[in-house]
């Protein structure tokens, strides 16, 4: 395949921070994931190879625009045949029901009515309110959503299947394995790792970064991650360092690592877009990781008068990162920052940003502290399924490990 490397040189220095220009920088990651993916599809792909060949040698002697135009084609082949490979599943949108047209779907959006399954669990009079639609309308509407998700009641049998297609992902420590059920962190769900500067949220991303892609049998789910990065703290020195702890190649770790910054909250909404759209290529991403969370909402609606505003916007954001994780049977983890709440009499007077609708969301929390003699200390918060308990690991040059 064309591969231009010196282009590449470029974006892992883009990467690793070292002088490029922010908007330039941007630009560059999202052609490295591009080229990468094509690599990628050629080594599999050998009917694609031929193809190539003989298109780049035909426009050889050509001019550069025609060598340029015969790359296109070939790029196009390639991705009409990953697609076909596999087919993705049909996604429906709220403007597939009768009487949802795209002004009744917006305001319903509006109302934090993202997609079928939030209106299919709804009652006709709230959604009549909502939508600003008629009773026997909104009626009709649940009623079609529900035949279409075909919601009810599913065997135990199937269920069992289901459950035993989730992966997990090791953090490297068998403590806070533990005290994330067992097996670390889940797909289909979000964990959310909230504490102090320095309580080792970031590290703890990093760690799962590279734990993703050990084998099922060593903790992890053979596959890529994502890294959105809002705060400019993905250290590829510091990945190649875990991976050695591993004894795993750490220039292969670090390439399947999918890293793009966020500039600012709309640029982190849109990334997990692409992120669908890299799957649907074929990239095996089984974790997406977002440090942080929070960060750029916080910044961006800081205003007293703003607050609802945020909390809708982190919302939606909220739920189209759950539903990648439900779509793509992926992990995803997220961290987020503290505030201190003098409201708080006893205990740790800290709550984490984003109060109730990121706690909602977040299938697993941790609230992370430093503790003694250089430990940290994660406990789980109002978990569904386990208990609230508390754990020791530590943060080494390994990454996440449970002793010194
Ligand atoms: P903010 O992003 O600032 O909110 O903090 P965070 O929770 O993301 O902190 P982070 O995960 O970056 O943790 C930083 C801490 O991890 C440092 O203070 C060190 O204690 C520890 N740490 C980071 N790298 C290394 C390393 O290579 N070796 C060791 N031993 N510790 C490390
Ligand atoms: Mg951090």
């Amino acid at each position: 395949m064309v591969v231009k490397k010196d282009n590449i040189e470029e974006i892992k220095k883009a990467v690793s921070g070292e002088s490029v220009d922010v908007a330039e920088d941007e630009e560059k990651v999202e052609d490295y994931l591009e080229e990468d993916l094509d690599e990628e599809i050629g080594e599999d792909s050998i009917e694609e190879e031929i193809i190539e060949e003989e298109v780049v040698e035909e426009a050889e002697d050509d001019s550069e625009e025609e060598v340029l135009a015969a790359k296109k084609v070939v790029k196009k082949t390639v991705k009409k045949k990953v697609a076909k490979k596999e087919e993705a599943p049909k996604e429906f949108s709220l403007t597939d029901l009768p009487g949802i047209g795209p002004a009744v779907s917006a305001k319903l959006e509006s109302a934090g009515v993202f997609d079928m399954m939030s209106l299919a669990v709804m009652g006709p009079s709230e959604l009549s309110d909502a939508a600003g639609v008629s009773a026997a309308v909104a009626r009709k509407a649940i009623l079609a959503s529900r035949d279409i998700l075909d919601l009810g009641f599913t065997d135990g049998s199937e269920y069992e299947k289901k459950r035993s297609n989730f992966i997990n992902v090791t953090t490297g420590s068998q403590n806070l394995n533990e005290l994330l059920g067992g097996r670390g962190i889940e797909s289909r769900a979000i964990t959310e790792a909230f504490g102090a500067f320095g309580s080792g949220k970031t590290q703890l991303g990093l760690t799962l970064a590279v734990n993703v892609q050990l084998p099922k049998e060593k903790g992890g789910a053979n596959g890529k991650a994502v890294f959105i990065d809002t705060e400019g703290t993905f250290r590829p020195a510091r990945v190649k360092q875990i991976a050695e702890g591993l004894g795993a190649n750490p220039d292969k770790v670090l390439k399947n690592i999918l890293v793009a910054r966020a500039f600012n909250s709309d640029h982190q909404i849109l990334l997990v877009e692409k992120v669908g759209e890299l799957i649907k290529k074929g990239e095996p991403i089984k974790l997406v990781i977002v440090d942080s969370l929070t960060a750029h909402f916080r910044a961006e609606f800081s205003g007293r008068g703003q607050l609802a505003d945020r909390q809708q916007r982190l919302n939606k954001y909220l739920h189209s990162l759950t539903k990648l994780a439900e779509q793509h049977n992926l992990a995803v983890y997220v961290t987020n920052q503290v505030m201190s709440n003098p409201a708080q009499m006893f205990g740790d007077p800290t709550t984490a940003i984003g109060g109730n609708i990121v706690g909602h969301a977040s299938t697993y929390r941790i609230y992370l502290r430093r503790g003694k003699q250089g430990s940290r200390v994660g406990k789980l918060i109002d978990s569904p399924n386990l208990p609230d308990n508390e754990c020791v690991f530590f943060v080494t040059s390994d990454g996440v490990v449970d002793t010194l």
